[in-house]
């Protein structure tokens, strides 16, 4: 070949490789980037676990640290109960667990008590509070509370979460 022919060889295949990258599909699909409420049913989790709001979260997804922002500290109540999550959690998430969790924490009976593991265990969402658990059917859990009212927010039905749990010492 002469220098010529080579020299529009790549031309024309510089060309091409413009075309192609043009049409491939964009590099961040909605898969690629997930919100935190994806991360969670990556994880088996419905996303009603996290209130709305959340605004970003760094992720590790080799060891399943995570670390959650949210606009400011968010509080509601749930029946009988008042949850409480500040404007940072942590802990760890593997399939079906969530782990060594900070900032979520739950009145009952009066006492403020963290919220330290959260299972899924079939159709069931298992909180542990150190003490004991509380498991609720994961059907409550299909939509995010809103901060300060909750699932009473007017456009919503309230859901019975909290107000006929399950208990276990
Ligand atoms: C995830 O954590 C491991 C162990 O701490 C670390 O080696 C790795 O660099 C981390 N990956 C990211 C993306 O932060
Ligand atoms: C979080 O998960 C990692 C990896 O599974 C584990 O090494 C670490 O001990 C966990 N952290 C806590 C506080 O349990
Ligand atoms: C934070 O939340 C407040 C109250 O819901 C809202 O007015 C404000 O716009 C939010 N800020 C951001 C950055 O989302």
């Amino acid at each position: 070949m002469d220098s010529a022919t080579t020299q529009r060889l790549l031309i024309s295949l510089a060309a091409t490789l413009c075309l192609i990258l043009i049409h491939s599909p964009p590099v961040t699909s909605a898969n690629e980037n997930p919100t935190a409420y994806e991360v969670l049913q990556d994880y088996n989790f419905p996303v009603g676990l996290l209130p709305e709001g959340v605004l970003g979260y760094e992720l590790n997804s080799t060891t399943g640290k995570f670390v959650a922002y949210l606009n400011d500290t968010c509080s509601f109540s749930e029946g009988a109960y008042q949850l409480k999550y500040l404007s940072t959690i942590k802990g760890n998430i593997s399939n079906g667990k969530l782990d060594s969790l900070e900032g979520v924490s739950v009145k009952f009976f009066h006492v403020w008590m963290n919220i330290v593991e959260i299972l899924r265990r079939g159709n069931d969402i298992d909180f542990s509070v150190g003490v004991g658990k509380a498991w609720f059917p994961i059907e409550y859990f299909e939509e995010s509370p809103q901060c300060g009212c909750g699932m009473n927010c007017g456009r919503r039905q309230a859901r019975k979460l909290l107000t006929n749990p399950s208990v276990s010492p």
